[in-house]
């Protein structure tokens, strides 16, 4: 079988009142976490829709592990485990009453159901409250309980639509934790989000959706490096006010500006280093340089980026 496990090729939706998301065209290695990322209604839940036969594709080709979800939807159920964005849930019934249903849907009994919901619910650090009905659990709670869910019957391919979307900070730590358990015991996870920080730190893939198209695909470790797409300098001057714009646009490579008070963020174009000439002009603008340094690329600033180029597709 081969190393990609989702392959979604040139997906299009059109939806009835003219909104079309697409083209859609990413890849998913065997093993990886995949981070969609986009802002909202830039098409993450509709593409995840169309990998698992939940909607129609108006054309386009996908294959999740060689099947194709439109004809293959049963044999796809059984390998993958599915979240909702924004699960919900009977706020009567607990936990443990969920994944028990959700598991004997899934086809175990007896010992089996038993043995399999605690193992989801130890993975999801649910277990002291198993016996609590959902009717009073937090966002992050609700989000482990439906990544429960999708990993009851041990799939190999989960995708989870927003795991952490309304979640506080502690408990995106630990949905993160969980996506880092289930890579590390060989699941290949797609998750979207629209939060570039959180996704960033836990995916090894990412693909940008903007305006319904895929614009970037990528390893991040790629992405984010400075060798493949270019320097980001920042300068930190005492008097900005004497640092035209114009003047640093015109050093030779430079491909973007950004001026945040008394920082001077620069990125110069692939393979230019342009520190040198960059704290040159400084000091002759009299702008009272005091600090130069290298600066990590964000998933942010490759975002921000892609938008600026979009506008001028
Ligand atoms: N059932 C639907 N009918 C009509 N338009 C829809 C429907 N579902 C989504 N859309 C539209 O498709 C676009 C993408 O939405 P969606 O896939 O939900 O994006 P995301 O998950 O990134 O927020 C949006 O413009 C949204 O309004
Ligand atoms: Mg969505």
């Amino acid at each position: 079988m081969s190393d990609i496990l989702i392959e979604v090729e040139k997906l299009y939706k059109r939806y009835r009142d003219g909104v079309v998301v697409g083209p859609i065209t990413l890849r998913t290695p065997r093993g990886v976490i995949y981070g969609l990322v986009g802002p909202n209604g830039s098409g993450k839940t509709t593409t995840i829709r169309c990998m698992l036969g939940l909607q129609r594709p108006s054309s386009g080709t996908i294959r999740i592990a060689d099947l194709d979800p439109t004809s293959q939807a049963k044999e796809l159920m059984r390998i993958t485990g599915y979240s909702q964005e924004l699960p919900s849930f009977p706020p009567f019934l607990t936990a443990r009453d969920i994944l028990k249903i959700t598991g004997k849907l899934k086809g175990f009994s007896g010992e089996e159901l038993r043995r399999e919901v605690s193992r989801v619910l130890d993975l999801s650090g649910l277990v002291s409250h198993a016996d609590r009905s959902v009717g009073g659990y937090s966002k992050g709670m609700l989000q482990r309980l439906a990544v429960a869910q999708a990993v009851m019957g041990d799939p190999e391919i989960l995708i989870l639509d927003e795991p952490m979307l309304g979640v506080d900070p502690a408990a995106r730590v630990q949905i993160r934790e969980i996506l880092l358990e289930l890579k590390r015991s060989g699941k290949t996870i797609l998750f979207s989000s629209h939060e570039l920080y959180e996704l960033e730190r836990v995916a090894d893939v990412v693909g940008m959706i903007y305006q319904g198209r895929v614009m970037v695909e990528g390893w991040v470790r790629e992405l984010l490096s400075n060798n493949t797409q270019g320097m980001v300098v920042e300068a930190e001057v005492l008097r900005p006010s004497l640092v035209p714009s114009s003047t640093i646009k015109s050093i030779e490579g430079v491909q973007s500006l950004e001026l945040d008070g008394s920082r001077i963020r620069v990125q110069f174009a692939e393979g230019v280093d342009g520190r040198e000439r960059l704290a040159e002009e400084l000091v002759k603008l009299g702008a009272g340089l005091v600090g130069l340094r290298i600066v990590n690329r964000t998933l942010e600033d490759l975002f921000m980026e892609m938008v600026r180029r979009g506008a001028n597709l």
